[in-house]
């Protein structure tokens, strides 16, 4: 179960740490070796032995608003269509034909059937196949016995979590969380980019306040600090909490009373290759996809926090997204990418993690023994 702080908790926390000029510290340095970074073996081990194996999130729940809604991508390399069934349950399949393979859905949308477009075959919203077309052609054919193939699908703390893989890598650490992601929040946007960068450098790139500084001098740290975090780790999983520079007000409020929206963000890695970035006015969730050592899938989704469809909320959480986006998220796209230019260099046999960096440590040390127990 989760040990997570709440929000009371994380400010006092916050507000020692100001006065004290200090943050959260690890345990321990971690080293981890550049190979792991370049070698095609390791991120197939990555991918077979992890990612798959993992409850993994697909997608918020508020993706899927209504009976038919649907979401085709791939996840860990297998196409996969999740939707919203009539009865309101959300179904993940492998998203292939029974017939020849085809992908019987893209992108997404809303549908009251998936038509495969090769030939015509048909599935419910169970995944049953209902039709094929000039039927005589395929005599003693079961159509019931030949359903889109069904994986495990959860949905749980307003997102929708798929296991690919059997059986799980066993982990309840989320089924304390209160809240994640609630039911007014809704999705306005969602982009897909592709960047030259291995999925554990971009996933580092989230976790860690220490080069807030160095890397975002005008954009971040003028409302924020200076290697100030608080670091929560949870089952595999972590929680960094970066505070901005008006949360000093909360030393005038007893404790009980404070409430840290708008002067804090929350950014959740949810092992492995998910983080939600809650913030003043709008969460991401962003679903880092390896597609080779060099290459990741960056799928965005951008939410309000709160407001359901009130337009003022919509428009507020649009122009924070905005003010995140084209700021401090292009300083961080260019380190990353700098990085990954530079892996081949010779110069570092192993990156080394400092104590600041502790939920990335929590993360290499994870990952490190899920490979080494599979
Ligand atoms: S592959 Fe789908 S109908 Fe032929
Ligand atoms: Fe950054």
């Amino acid at each position: 179960m989760t040990t997570m702080m709440d929000d009371q908790s994380v400010a006092q926390r916050v507000l020692d740490h100001i006065a004290n000029r200090t943050t959260d510290l690890g345990q321990s340095v971690w080293r981890e070796p550049v190979a792991n970074y370049r070698s095609a073996a390791r991120l197939a081990a990555e991918i077979e032995q992890v990612l798959k194996r993992s409850p993994t999130p697909f997608c918020p729940s508020a993706a899927l608003p209504e009976a038919g809604s649907y979401v085709a991508r791939e996840a860990a390399g297998t196409p996969i269509v999740v939707v919203r069934g009539t009865d309101g349950k959300v179904r993940a399949f492998r998203n292939a034909c029974r017939h020849r393979g085809m992908q019987v859905a893209s992108g997404s949308g809303c549908s009251k059937a998936f038509v495969c477009r090769y030939h015509g075959w048909t599935y419910n919203l169970e995944g049953r196949l209902r039709h094929i077309p000039h039927e005589e052609g395929f005599p003693g054919f079961d159509k019931e016995a030949h359903p889109l193939v069904p994986l495990s699908a959860r949905e749980h703390l307003g997102l929708v979590f798929v296991t690919q893989g059997e059986p799980d890598l066993c982990d309840d650490s989320l089924d304390g969380l209160g809240k994640l992601i609630g039911p007014d929040q809704r999705v306005f946007a969602t982009v897909e980019r592709e960047f030259e960068v291995n999925w554990k450098i971009l996933l580092e790139s989230f976790i860690e306040g220490y080069h807030i500084k160095s890397t975002h001098p005008e954009s971040f740290l003028p409302y924020g600090f200076d290697n100030l975090n608080v670091i929560d780790l949870f089952g595999p999983n972590s929680r960094v909490t970066y505070p901005f520079q008006r949360i000093q007000k909360l030393a005038k409020v007893p404790p009980q009373e404070r409430r840290v929206e708008g002067l804090l963000t929350y950014v959740y890695h949810l092992f492995p290759n998910v983080l939600i970035t809650v913030l003043s006015r709008h969460t991401n969730v962003v679903i880092l996809e390896p597609l080779a050592v060099d290459r990741t899938r960056q799928i965005t989704y951008t939410m309000t926090n709160d407001g359901g469809d009130d337009p003022a909320a919509l428009a507020e959480a649009k122009r924070d997204a905005e003010f995140v986006g084209t700021t401090g998220a292009a300083e961080d796209r260019a380190v990353v990418q700098a990085i990954q230019r530079g892996l081949g260099s010779g110069a570092n046999d192993a990156f080394t993690f400092g104590k600041f960096e502790s939920a990335i440590v929590h993360f290499h040390q994870t990952l490190t023994s899920a490979l080494r127990g599979s």
